[in-house]
Parts: structure tokens; C-alpha cells; sequence
């Protein structure tokens, strides 16, 4: 039976991990998969984070089950920082650990699905997993543009789709640091997706899994915050895997907002059931660790410390690229007003290839780069290498 199965191809995003790990030039540059780097190019633990993962050795007293809704403690100590200071909307918000925003989205789908979803729209690029958890779900997924060729949200796309959607229609979309573009929605363009999304019959999915690396916490969650103002319902998926670098401990979270408080029982009982059925319970290490931190006021300013630092360094990377200007074919000025980890270059196949072949540049076949893979000592070889292979 089993030999029935074709073969699939890896994921393309998480084999370039192991092709960049098999280059031994000392010079090459990984601009693939979505970590933080510091300015010596390391990933390393946050000080806050193995200060709260000393306090857990010390003081965890039982590895014993928690259920399917994980830590609650860890869900809730986050909600102000995404929600603000209605952090539940009058008593109108919970959620559940998840592993990771993967996690988080793949639950969202399978509950909007549950509840009466029969299509999501979503702004393309994406990141490439949301078509493939859409398609495992088996629920129809309808593209829209997500940008303009100038570097700039297409606003007129999303609102037309917010406001043409029917009854069994979600649009599923970036609350910050959209990925791979970088390009998110101004202040002002959130404002109108909130006043459509008022008028509308579409449920939003809002994915947050950047909060922090951006403009900051409160300014990145601009676009939630003023969406579930507007709307009676949403589900918001959320990521601690980058804001803490908790990458591989899979840290994350699912948020529903009901129309009333009594509303959200059933929903939650629904969420229990998926995750139940999928995987039973989240992984803990990695969400408790989180709660200690937030439930202390020295390692949580020691957190936000480090994630100020990370955003500013990523400023300063994007800042250099938009200072190269025009290089090559590209004009690099727009890299300075995105958010983020990522932004895309309109490179081909080929000049993709050609970067990895002859400068050890790896970076996704979309041409997304990680801004965090560059830094003071390898701006300049990259940028030199676009001249070459646009030129
Ligand atoms: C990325 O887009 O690089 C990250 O979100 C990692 C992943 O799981 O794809």
C-alpha cells in the first residue's frame, strides 16, 4: 500500500538550510530561511529567555499533561501585548497555545472551515506554507495581489475582496512584517480595511507572527487592534518563535473573539477538539518559558531590550540597502520603508542561481531576502554581486 505514495519534493525554503550548511566558501551569505542574525551572523538564545529557562529547572515541579489548550498562563500574559489594554474586548477574546504560528494557522483554517468557511482569500506572495496548510485543509483558496509593482500594498485589491466577499468567505491576512514582502498596510489603509471588514460578511484571519521586528509592539499591532475593534468575529494566529527566537521550541498561539462572551465556549470547545485530534497538546518548554518572562518585570524589560535591538539593527541593514539606490537593474530605495524580516528582489531564476553559484548567496526561488543575513561586513558583497548578475 504504502509504496503507492509519490515522491514529494522538500520543502524548497527548508532545503536551503542544508544546501547553505554543505557550502564550505568562508564568504557565503544565508539570506534563506527566517531567523535572526546578529551583526557576527549568530542566532543566539535570548539572555531573557535562558534566564526564564534557568528559573523553570529550578522550579518546575511536574512534566505532567496540561490538555489541549497548553499553557494558559503563557496565552493570557501575551494578550496585552497584542490586544492592548482591552487585551479581551470586554471578555469577548481567549485562546490556546499552539505549536508555533504554523500551528496557530493551521488550526485557524480548520475552525473557520468547521464553522462554515468554504473559501480564504489571501494577498499574493505569501508565505508559501499558508496555500500549502489551505490546500491540507481542503478549503478554496482565492489569490488577490498583495503589492504593486512600486514597492507599495495594493489597498484597492484586499478592500475590494473585503467587500465583495459573501456569506462562507475568510480573508486571511498579515498583521505585520508581511512575509516575503516586507510591505505592509499604512495606518491609514488599516483604517479602511477595518471600516470594510465592518460592512462585511467575511470572517478575518489575521496571522501576527512578527509582532515587535517591525516599528514596534504597540505600532505593529496597529492593524489587529483596529480590525477587532470593527468586526463581531475574528481568529488571530500568533508566533513567538521570531520576537522570543524560540524558533525550533514551536511557540505560538491561536485567539478567537466571539460576538459576546457567552459565545466563546463553543468556539473554544471546537479548538479542543482540532487540536486534540492533531496534536493532542502543544509543546510546553517553550511557552512556559515565555510565561516566566512575562510575569517578571526584569526579564521582561530585558526581553523587550533585545528585541529593540534586533529591530534596530534590521533598520540599519535596510537603511544601507536603500542608501545603495540603483544597482544594477533594481532600484533598492523601497527595502528602506519595509517591515521586517524579509523583502523580495525581482531577480530571475537564473540570476537566483547564479548568486548561489557564484557568490554562495542563497535566498528563496521567489527572490525573498532575510534582511537579519546581512550585515556591516557582507552588505557590501551582496550588494556587489547584485550589480553583477543584474547588470
Ligand atoms: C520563514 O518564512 O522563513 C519562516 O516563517 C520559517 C518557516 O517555517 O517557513
Amino acid at each position: 500500500m504504502l509504496d503507492r505514495l509519490q515522491p514529494q519534493s522538500p520543502d524548497a525554503l527548508l532545503a536551503l538550510i542544508k544546501l547553505y550548511a554543505a557550502d564550505d566558501r568562508a564568504d557565503k551569505i544565508d539570506l534563506g530561511v527566517g531567523v535572526y542574525r546578529t551583526n557576527e551572523g549568530d542566532t543566539p538564545v535570548f539572555a531573557a529567555i535562558k534566564s526564564a529557562e534557568a528559573k523553570l529547572v529550578a522550579e518546575q515541579d511536574s512534566k505532567s499533561y496540561l490538555g489541549p489548550e497548553g499553557d494558559t498562563g503563557f496565552v493570557r500574559a501575551l494578550m496585552p501585548y497584542i490586544f492592548g489594554s482591552d487585551a479581551t474586548m470586554g471578555g469577548r477574546i481567549e485562546g490556546m497555545q499552539t505549536p508555533g504560528g504554523t500551528g496557530a494557522v493551521r488550526l485557524a483554517v480548520a475552525v473557520a472551515k468547521q464553522a462554515g468557511v468554504n473559501a480564504i482569500h489571501m494577498g499574493t506572495p505569501s508565505w508559501p506554507n499558508h496555500a500549502q496548510i489551505l490546500s491540507d485543509v481542503v478549503i478554496d483558496f482565492k489569490p488577490f495581489d498583495h503589492a504593486n509593482a512600486d514597492g507599495t500594498a495594493n489597498i484597492d485589491a484586499v478592500l475590494q475582496v473585503i467587500r465583495n466577499a459573501q456569506n462562507g468567505d475568510a480573508v486571511l491576512l498579515h498583521g505585520c512584517c508581511h512575509n516575503p514582502t516586507g510591505i505592509d498596510y499604512s495606518n491609514e489603509q488599516w483604517d479602511q480595511i477595518a471600516e470594510a471588514f465592518a460592512n462585511s460578511s467575511a470572517l478575518p484571519i489575521l496571522d501576527i507572527a512578527y509582532q515587535g521586528l517591525g516599528h514596534g509592539l504597540d505600532e505593529d499591532a496597529y492593524g489587529v487592534r483596529k480590525v477587532l475593534a470593527a468586526v463581531p468575529e475574528a481568529l488571530v494566529c500568533y508566533s513567538c518563535d521570531k520576537n522570543f527566537g524560540m524558533y525550533r521550541d514551536r511557540v505560538g498561539a491561536l485567539y478567537v473573539m466571539a460576538k459576546d462572551g457567552d459565545g466563546l465556549a463553543p468556539i473554544l470547545s471546537n479548538l479542543n477538539a482540532l487540536a486534540r485530534a492533531s496534536w493532542s497538546m502543544p509543546p510546553d518548554h517553550g511557552a512556559a518559558a515565555v510565561r516566566v518572562i512575562l510575569r517578571d518585570a526584569d526579564m521582561t524589560k530585558a526581553w523587550l531590550d533585545e528585541l529593540e535591538t534586533m529591530r534596530t539593527r534590521m533598520r540599519e541593514v535596510r537603511a544601507a540597502l536603500a542608501d545603495a539606490g540603483d544597482v544594477g537593474s533594481l532600484d533598492l530605495r523601497p527595502l528602506g520603508q519595509q517591515n521586517g524580516l524579509f523583502s523580495v528582489l525581482p531577480l530571475s531564476k537564473g540570476q537566483i542561481q547564479q548568486l548561489r553559484d557564484e557568490h554562495a548567496i542563497y535566498m528563496a526561488g521567489s527572490g525573498r531576502i532575510n534582511i537579519a543575513g546581512l550585515h556591516m561586513g557582507n552588505i557590501e558583497k551582496f550588494i556587489g554581486a547584485l550589480e553583477a548578475v543584474t547588470s
